[in-house]
């Protein structure tokens, strides 16, 4: 074998391009057969690229750097703890993991006050699913359409023949899905307010059906969804949802993972509509990416059930030191800076300026969001709403109008939120946003979307 040090001292740019290319799967893609753009730095809401180029980062890297990039503050609490222990087992208590669990329960909302952390987004719902259905003893899970809640696979279902997944609900989750309050494309082909809320009306009959408080355990919906579209709920549908589920004591999963820290202009999406969901999960602007971590918060009667039942759920890297210090340097930094109203200062001004897009662009059919995450919805035809392409299309090779709308983005100098299965082109730059800054990203945004108008009917 060659001496590996060499692998880092000698390999030049073609180098890495080719490991890129050869040795690294990248995520939800073709592989590619040339290497992305490689990221040198970042500071604030830009980035550096190895052409030397600086470029503005419109989508807070998939919605987590919400502090802006390598703020001193948030380095040198790393470095410090990094010094004095970088994690132990999670068996024994580290002070950063004490301190974190306590202040997760003094910033969500109502009785949500014991926490599980872990690595990032997609372990923090595995975590709620399995809780669900620990504390429930129940099998089913809902979920809606045209959402996101993770990468993995349910981990645990794999897990045959080891003691720990005994206590998983035989068979593992058995999922029911049912529509988003998606206004612009409604499945009820209703429309808001007159509606009803038909949709959660129907989450309603879907648990009754399906077994009511016997068999139905939760249902696990993203507050304000992302990737997915920007969907945002009219504001009776969260309440209601909550009455729904303390009728059938079905648990309220709100995964917090996008949607939480500031980035709607409140901690979290769900204090819009002053609603407590049973179980909050949350990633990214736990520590906007300065290091990976997750958590899955529960309200105290479910907390304290696990006093006398065992929590069959754990990991190595459960409450990591390191990350945990990192989020407590993080999370102050939302209060002191006043990052959250800024949210909503910036975030109406973003919407009020993408609104002017949107009457200006063909290919723009709505748009719509709340605090600094707002999305484009793009169409082929504003009259009739047909989508800019279909579902299906958008996983095959090809031409697709948003990433060629990203392309061009790229081209000017751009990042937006593009690398997802909706038509939704979306805006969520860093919450340090100033209002000069987002006047930048929206003219950026005015001539890029000039390529997704030569997809749409005139
Ligand atoms: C709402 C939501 N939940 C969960 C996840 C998964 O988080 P992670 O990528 O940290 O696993 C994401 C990621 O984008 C998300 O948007």
């Amino acid at each position: 074998m060659i001496d590996l040090k060499k692998i880092v001292q000698e390999s030049g740019k073609e180098d890495l391009d080719r490991y890129e290319v050869e040795n690294n799967f990248q995520s939800w893609s073709y592989q590619p057969d040339q290497s992305p753009l490689r990221v040198v730095s970042a500071k604030g809401v830009r980035f550096t690229t190895e052409d030397g180029r600086e470029r503005l980062d419109f989508s807070s890297c998939f919605v987590s750097h919400n502090i802006g990039h390598q703020d001193p503050r948030v380095i040198d609490a790393i470095c410090e703890q990094a010094r004095t222990l970088t994690s132990f087992a999670p068996s024994l208590s580290t002070r950063p993991r004490a301190l974190l669990a306590r202040m997760l329960a003094e910033i969500t909302p109502g009785d949500l006050s014991r926490s599980f952390i872990s690595l990032g987004g997609t372990e923090a719902n595995e975590a709620a699913i399995k809780i669900c259905h620990q504390y429930t003893g129940r099998r089913k899970i809902i979920t809606r359409f045209r959402t996101y809640h993770g990468g993995t696979a349910t981990s645990m279902t794999l897990s045959s023949g080891d003691a720990r997944s005994w206590a998983q609900v035989l068979g593992g989750t058995e999922m029911l899905r049912v529509p988003q309050p998606y206004c612009y494309r409604c499945m009820f082909g209703q429309q808001y307010p007159s509606c009803d809320l038909q949709c959660v009306k129907y989450v309603d009959e879907v648990i009754e059906l399906e077994g009511g408080n016997e068999h139905v355990a939760g249902i696990i919906c993203e507050p304000v969804t992302g990737a997915n579209g920007i969907i945002v709920p009219p504001p009776e549908y969260f309440p209601e949802l909550r009455r729904v589920c303390d009728k059938w004591e079905v648990l309220l999963i709100a995964d917090e993972v996008m949607s939480g820290f500031g980035r709607t202009g409140k901690w979290f999406a769900v204090d819009h509509w002053d609603v407590v969901p049973d179980i909050m999960t949350m990633a990214k602007g736990l520590t906007c990416g300065y290091l990976p971590l997750g958590a899955t918060v529960v309200r105290k009667h479910i907390g304290d059930r696990f006093k006398g039942q065992f929590f069959s759920h754990g990991a190595t890297y459960a409450g990591h030191a390191l990350g945990c210090a990192t989020a407590l340097a993080v999370i102050p930094i939302y209060q002191e800076d006043h990052l959250i109203e800024n949210a909503a200062e910036m975030g109406a001004y973003l919407l009020d300026r993408a609104r002017e897009l949107g009457e200006k662009h063909p290919c723009v059919g709505d748009v719509r969001g709340l605090g600094l995450f707002v999305g484009l919805e793009l169409v082929k035809n504003k009259k009739t709403r047909e989508p800019i392409i279909p579902v299906a299309a958008r996983i095959q090779p090809g031409v697709n109008p948003k990433l060629a709308i990203a392309r061009k983005l790229g081209e000017l100098g751009m990042m937006a939120m593009a690398a997802n299965p909706s038509n939704v082109i979306a805006m969520a730059p860093p919450l340090i946003i100033t209002r000069d800054e987002i006047d930048e990203g929206i003219a950026l945004m005015d001539q890029a979307l000039e390529v997704g108008d030569t997809y749409a009917e005139r």
